[in-house]
């Protein structure tokens, strides 16, 4: 187990450079198997999620290497349809493989996938999207079967803007004979990062970033080498550590426009931030101020992803915060922890209402999901004394090494392996 071991009070400063998304990464790296010829991803971020994609591929048949930050993909001998048990139920990211797995073989078996234990994940989007496209889909003991014999190319309608849901039907969609129009998809910016990935390959997709995808079908894709966009989450998780600690830091490798429901609560809380073209500085008052109310919604409202991170600095703040949860049903894991460490944190199903607490006490306490994980070290960060992160492994799915971008930026933090 690692552990994060933090000495709180120490204000950040400085300059870091933010990594490439893991939520563009992972569905490139679906859509990699989509030609039979290498993928080239510059800057690829070194993530626990990435390795256990690249594992999934490996058992796909697929060549995987990595080194100068680069991760490179061979699909050229890719020979099974059937995604590893063990290895499925730890990410649920390997459900974007369906799509492209369908695409090349015609057919593709799954387990349930797994991944965060943030609430139920039900797969039924993705797989009514597949079924529109006319694929058949049985569940079977826990596996999933799709024949793809009879897919064509049509219209798709999804009952909720599901990211992984829009990714997949697009995968699936993008070599099939003819247009397909998605509509109700989800806008996050990562879905127009993989409509470009796929464009350069070959495809012709159009309408990302609003509520329709189109996708006209071509006969096949290319390998090429592509930098996948900068990661909004890691991000907004540093500018609210600077944040927590009064700081004064800049980020470089910044997509601002997409962090506009952050920049907007933060501001509420007292802080100064400055956009550039793709740079960011934050200048945070002594105290924050509690923002009265934040609601997760998908893109382009409040990123549920950056809700965690929010609730502990409203633990802080002068004043009462309200958060509400629409997206996933079960995201207060970290709550508890923080009320541990002194806060004032009431949850009452998808709400949490928050009293901010004038001081933070450093304690052990364990990380129960990624985004939940950095929420914790964001609060020891402004702790009185020490606190202990366990279960950091969970944060180095979407975090490269967060212990280091932190201490560059002036924290005390280092990792234990126990
Ligand atoms: C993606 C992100 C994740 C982020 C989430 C919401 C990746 C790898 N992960 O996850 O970091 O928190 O978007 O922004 O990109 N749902 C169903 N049925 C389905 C699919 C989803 O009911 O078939 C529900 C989910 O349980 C959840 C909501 O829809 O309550 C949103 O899920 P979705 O947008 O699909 O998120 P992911 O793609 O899993």
């Amino acid at each position: 187990m690692n552990v994060l071991r933090i000495h709180g009070g120490r204000r950040l400063t400085g300059e870091w450079r933010v990594h490439s998304a893991k939520n563009a990464v992972l569905p490139i790296m679906a859509a990699s198997i989509l030609t039979g010829e290498e993928t080239r991803l510059e800057e690829c971020p070194e993530l626990v999620d990435v390795a256990y994609m690249a594992d999934i591929l490996r058992t796909l048949g697929c060549r995987i290497h990595s080194g100068d930050g680069a991760l490179t993909i061979d699909p050229q001998n890719l020979n099974r349809h059937e995604m590893p048990d063990a290895l499925a139920k730890k990410i649920r990211s390997s459900i974007f493989l369906l799509g492209s797995i369908l695409a090349r073989f015609r057919k593709a078996t799954v387990t349930f996938p797994g991944g965060c234990e943030i609430g139920l994940r039900p797969i039924d989007l993705h797989l009514s999207g597949l079924r529109q496209l006319g694929v058949d889909v049985r569940e079977e003991g826990g596996l999933i079967r799709c024949d793809g014999r009879h897919m064509r190319a049509g219209t798709v309608h999804f009952d909720y803007p599901s990211v992984g849901a829009t990714e997949n039907v697009m995968m699936a969609a993008a070599l099939l004979k003819g247009r397909t129009v998605l509509s109700n998809v989800a806008r996050e910016p990562e879905i127009t990062d993989l409509q470009n990935f796929l464009n350069a390959m070959g495809a012709c997709i159009s309408g990302a970033g609003t509520h329709t995808v189109t996708v006209e079908g071509v006969d096949r894709l290319r390998g090429v080498s592509y930098c996948p966009m900068p990661d909004r989450i890691v991000a907004g998780t540093l500018l609210a550590a600077a944040a927590a600690t009064g700081g004064d830091i800049r980020l470089t490798n910044v997509p601002c426009r997409d962090l506009y429901a952050v920049f907007t609560k933060m501001r509420e809380m007292g802080c100064e931030i400055d956009e550039e073209e793709s740079a960011v500085r934050l200048r945070a008052p002594q105290r924050l101020t509690a923002f009265q109310q934040l609601q997760t919604q998908p893109h382009p409202g409040f990123p549920t992803d950056m809700q965690a991170q929010m609730l502990a600095l409203a633990a802080m703040a002068k004043g009462t915060s309200v958060v509400v949860e629409n997206v996933f049903e079960n995201r207060f894991a970290h709550a508890g922890d923080l009320n541990r460490m002194g806060a004032n944190v009431l949850v009452n199903g998808r709400t949490a209402v928050v009293q901010g607490v004038d001081m933070l006490y450093g304690t052990h306490v364990t990380a129960r999901d990624l985004r939940g994980g950095a929420a914790l070290v964001i609060a020891g960060l402004a702790a009185r004394g020490e606190t202990l992160v366990e279960r950091a492994e969970l944060i180095d799915r979407g975090y490269e090494r967060l212990e280091e971008m932190l201490g560059a930026l002036g924290a005390e933090i280092r990792r234990d392996s126990v």
